[in-house]
């Protein structure tokens, strides 16, 4: 007995990074998330997509991109003449993500990739996302990471950076810190490391999600 009868998919070679992936529990990791956020996931990700403005025609990466529910999501605004691709580093996530967008009939591009390594030419994109990836990325993967979402955009394109507020004493920084995740701050925080990797205009958007910070910058 082969290995066949346990999955017809084949799961890609993982790229190297000093990022932190996330691939045993690739498959857990939206039921994860809602217990996480208590259930607000989805009214998160609503917002998210809120603000990143994305219009008809436009094209879209997801970096670090993770189950893909972020992309389905933008996939749906930019309709038929638009185009979304989104790259993690991790096969499993990639794998998650491709499985979801067929059952829903969204047509993306998912690969395998790395934010240090963006695998697309310059100024091809309206709107680069990444929503809870940058705090899995040591300072030096950040720095590499943000000189390429500005190469990859559009002169006039725009980057939307989504990341937690939460603090060490919370319930969810309690299971950040387990899960590895140390490192978390304010949106000012974000605001500065986005701003030192020289985008041009950033700014902090309003939310009604306290714990996480949304900040828009274009390049
Ligand atoms: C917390 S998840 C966020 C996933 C998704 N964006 C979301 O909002 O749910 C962080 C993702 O970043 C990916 N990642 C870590 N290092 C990376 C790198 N160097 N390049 C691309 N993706 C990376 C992980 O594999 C993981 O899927």
């Amino acid at each position: 007995m082969g290995d066949r009868s346990r999955s017809s998919q084949t799961i890609e070679l993982a790229p190297e990074t000093t990022g932190s992936t996330i691939r045993s529990w690739a498959r857990f990791y939206d039921a994860v998330g809602w217990l996480m956020t208590f259930g607000k996931a989805s009214a998160m990700r609503k917002e998210t997509v809120a603000l990143a403005q994305p219009a008809a025609g436009e094209k879209v990466l997801d970096v670090g991109c993770g189950t893909g529910t972020d992309a389905i999501a933008l996939r749906a605004k930019v309709g038929p003449g638009g185009e979304v691709v989104g790259i993690d580093a991790a096969p499993e996530m990639i794998s998650v993500a491709r499985s979801k967008a067929a059952k829903r009939g969204a047509d993306i591009d998912f690969r395998v990739g790395l934010i240090e390594e963006i695998p697309f030419p310059d100024d091809c994109f309206d709107l680069v996302l990444s929503s809870f990836m940058l705090h899995h990325l040591p300072d030096d993967v950040k720095g590499k990471g943000l000189a390429e979402i500005r190469r990859v955009l559009k002169p006039g394109g725009r980057f939307l950076a989504v990341d937690l507020t939460i603090h060490g004493h919370s319930f969810v920084g309690h299971v950040m810190t387990l899960l590895g995740h140390g490192e978390r701050g304010q949106a000012t925080g974000l605001r500065a490391i986005i701003d030192d990797a020289g985008f041009g205009e950033v700014e902090i958007l309003e939310s009604k999600f306290k714990q996480l910070a949304f900040v828009r910058a274009l390049p």
